[in-house]
């Protein structure tokens, strides 16, 4: 059994600062979430609600980074090493879990953590109770899907995201990776979609299986690959950035990521976000970023406000 090496276990984030016009009473678009409830509210503060994309799925990103922007090691260690297996960054993870319809990862990630399930009762056990009750008074389904990004098919059958029944699954993948998952003996639970193409997944695709899902919010997990993808294509709709206080640095000798990897921008066109919030836990900071000019297109575009 996997020592607990939990710190901060129970901290209640001190809400720092929150974007006026973020507040619910100035986005008129649809949101997701709302009021948490008492058990939720007492660590992370009394709201929290995710504007809706009128037009597509929305897509908000969840990463832990040092700060100076490390998110993985060379030996595949990630979140717990970076955050110091700090428990209010699962927290937090546990409650974007909570409100999104689906979960996308990149297979990277999924085998990094050959133990893990992408729901909200795995990331924060001592809330799965609270997680599942905030999901049901939401009118969400029991559990997100699982969305798994795979070029090549490279999934274990048997690794707990692929094999939990009450899980949906979905291996988005192209046609190389179908034809060798078709030999894997996948659960009966788990869809492949073949997008087609050897190399990799368009963002498009994503879009797409998400909208054959009908989710209206996903949670991209990354790793930063995938996010990268997503980045390019301009689909990320928000950022929780956790910054662990730590610096881990890099050198030629050591292949440390950035939680967006194999897409750069050109010097002047650096994708832009409006600070929404700032809690704080400890010496820990969680940030949260929206895709700058999402609240004023949600504005102009999109109709009366609901909490789902
Ligand atoms: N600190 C954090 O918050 C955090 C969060 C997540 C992950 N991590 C860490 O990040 C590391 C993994 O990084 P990573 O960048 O390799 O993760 P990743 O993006 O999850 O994995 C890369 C793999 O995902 C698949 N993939 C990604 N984009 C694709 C696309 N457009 N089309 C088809 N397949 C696609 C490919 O799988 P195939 O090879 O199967 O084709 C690719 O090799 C791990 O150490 C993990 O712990 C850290």
């Amino acid at each position: 059994m996997t020592p607990d090496r939990s710190t901060g276990r129970g901290l209640a984030l001190e809400p720092l600062w929150t974007r006026p016009e973020a507040t619910d009473t100035a986005v008129t678009g649809r949101m997701r979430g709302g009021a948490l409830p008492p058990a939720l509210a007492t660590r992370y503060g009394s709201r929290l609600a995710i504007p809706l994309h009128p037009n597509r799925p929305t897509i908000v990103a969840n990463f832990v980074a040092s700060l100076d922007g490390v998110v993985a090691m060379a030996d595949g260690s990630g979140g717990g090493e970076i955050s110091g297996w700090f428990e209010p960054d699962r927290f937090v993870m546990g409650l974007l879990r909570s409100l999104a319809d689906a979960i996308v990862v990149g297979a990277g990630t999924v085998r990094h953590a050959p133990a893990h399930e992408w729901t909200p009762r795995r990331v924060n056990r001592a809330h799965a109770a609270d997680y599942e009750a905030w999901r049901g008074a939401l009118g969400l389904a029991p559990q997100p899907t699982t969305v798994v990004v795979t070029a090549t098919g490279d999934v274990d059958p048997a690794h707990p995201a692929l094999s939990a029944p009450d899980v949906p699954v979905v291996v988005l993948t192209t046609a190389r990776g179908a034809r060798h998952l078709a030999d894997l003996g996948l659960a009966a639970h788990v869809q492949v979609v073949d997008a087609g193409g050897d190399m990799r997944v368009a963002p498009a695709a994503v879009v797409d299986v998400l909208r054959a899902e009908h989710a209206a919010l996903a949670l991209c997990e990354g790793g930063p690959h995938l996010l990268a993808n997503l980045v390019a294509a301009d689909l990320v709709d928000e950022l929780f950035l956790t910054l662990a206080p730590q610096v881990m640095g890099r050198s030629h000798e050591t292949d440390r990521l950035g939680f967006v990897e194999g897409f750069a921008a050109a010097a002047g066109a650096g994708r832009w976000l409006d600070l929404v919030s700032v809690h704080r836990g400890d010496d820990h900071l969680f940030l949260r970023h929206r895709r700058r000019g999402a609240d004023r297109r949600d504005q102009s575009r999109s109709g009366s406000a609901s909490s789902r």
